[in-house]
């Protein structure tokens, strides 16, 4: 059916520059089956959408948490004893399960305190004004959308925003030497959600602590998935799964960590660490603690669930997905085809030879039963338009298979950027 679109906005108004950028989406969702559809079943991570079965390669469940079964069978007891909801804003109270939750990330993180949330895009919106209120937020130019939207609240409060070219400490450096106003933050993603790539982390840290400012690092994509390093490690994605500023061998010195539990551990919320008393300022300051509604209790259990699987099985998942990843990324590279992916880290990110030719790469995955999420310009650079394939602990080993003969086709049809190595 026809969409026609809801609102027209006068023209030179931020809506009408923001629906403009926001038109390759527009016309890919009208057009294309991977986009805005309608899940119609799940069986494992097979996924139904009308009567055509698809592999899921677009799930950022990456240990397969939200088909476990300690994790399913666990949670009806909560909701036995909690109800569904606690509908109380948490400046009212909180259910002691968010005290049981922020213990075990104190201890699994090593950090001083940590503060739940439901979200990362609550978490951007309230702290980053915060912790760099009336001073400077220096931003990485990829830094994900709701750091990005974050800093803009910070900036309608007065804090002044500078963005410097992504991954480079030589720009963010030429920025710092200004001497912009403090507190400065300076936010960026950890494991990038598109490329799949860590930062410069030791780099960064180094000019957050030589020139008195905060690195805000969003790990979305790496907290259960990356871990410290460790001798006993089954892979290289190291152990415990505590997020890349671990993994990285930093320590918290002048380092803000957030992250959620929506991607590794399947569950609606997130946090943000913090010294004890930015936490009790916080909790004075922050919107969504003081005026949101909070987890339903359903996450808090399966978030507590999933840290007992960690505790237990999470090495051997996350050794699992490291197979599976490597599997697929070997094959990228035995057909030639270019990966944005350097770190071995499941997102894997495909771009295509011919930018134009996205609606139809879409349209053909769809047709051979691969979900994927489909990078369009400009929310990656218009060389990175593509697709992202995921990787999770609960794809089986014969998704892959069936995935890597549709990578075949495609490098036959010379769909995918060769490598130029
Ligand atoms: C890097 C990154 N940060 C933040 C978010 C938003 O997370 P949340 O759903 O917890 O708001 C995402 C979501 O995909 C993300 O990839």
């Amino acid at each position: 059916m026809a969409k026609s679109p809801a609102i027209q906005p006068e023209a030179g108004t931020w809506l009408a520059a923001w629906l403009e950028a926001c038109a390759e989406l527009d016309r890919l969702q009208a057009s294309n089956p991977m986009l805005d559809a309608v899940i119609d079943q799940v069986d494992g991570r097979r996924i139904r959408i009308g009567d055509r079965w698809l592999n899921d390669f677009a799930s950022c469940n990456y240990l397969g948490l939200d088909l476990d079964r300690e994790v399913i069978e666990g949670i009806p007891a909560y909701l036995d004893r909690w109800g569904t909801h606690p509908s109380w804003s948490r400046m009212l109270g909180s259910p002691v399960l968010y005290e049981q939750i922020e213990a075990q990330l104190r201890e699994l993180l090593g950090v001083e305190d940590v503060l739940l949330l439901p979200t990362l895009t609550h978490i951007h919106a309230a702290v980053i004004p915060v912790l760099s209120g009336g001073g400077t937020v220096l931003l990485d130019a990829r830094a994900h959308k709701t750091i990005h939207d974050g800093a803009v609240v910070a900036r309608a409060h007065g804090t002044t925003l500078k963005r410097f070219a992504h991954d480079d400490p030589e720009a963010l450096e030429q920025l710092l030497r200004q001497n912009p106003p403090a507190p400065r933050l300076i936010c960026m993603d950890g494991v990038n959600s598109m490329t799949g790539n860590p930062p410069p982390l030791a780099q960064f840290a180094a000019l957050a602590r030589a020139y008195d400012a905060i690195l805000y690092v969003d790990d979305g994509h790496g907290f259960g998935v990356v871990g410290e390093r460790g001798r006993e490690e089954p892979c290289p994605y190291g152990q415990r799964g505590n997020g890349v500023i671990r993994h990285l061998g930093e320590d918290y010195d002048n380092i803000v960590l957030t992250a959620g539990f929506s991607k590794a551990y399947s569950s609606l919320l997130a946090f943000v660490t913090c010294p004890s008393p930015v936490k009790r300022l916080l909790k004075i300051t922050a919107s969504p603690y003081l005026y949101s509604g909070p987890s339903p209790i359903a996450s808090l259990a399966s978030t507590l669930l999933g840290l007992q699987v960690n505790a237990s099985r999470g090495d051997e998942l996350r050794a699992m997905l490291y197979g599976k990843t490597r599997r697929v990324l070997d094959h990228l590279d035995k057909l030639g085809a270019t990966t944005l992916n350097t770190s071995s880290f499941p997102i894997i990110e495909v771009p295509l030879a011919d930018a134009d030719d996205l609606d139809s790469v879409g349209a053909l995955l769809f047709e051979r039963g691969v979900y994927a999420t489909l990078a369009f310009y400009p929310g990656v650079p218009r060389q990175e338009v593509g697709f992202r394939l995921q990787v999770t602990a609960a794809n089986t080993g014969d998704q892959v298979d069936e995935l890597l003969v549709v990578l075949d086709e495609l490098a036959d049809r010379q769909i995918m950027r060769p490598t130029f190595r």
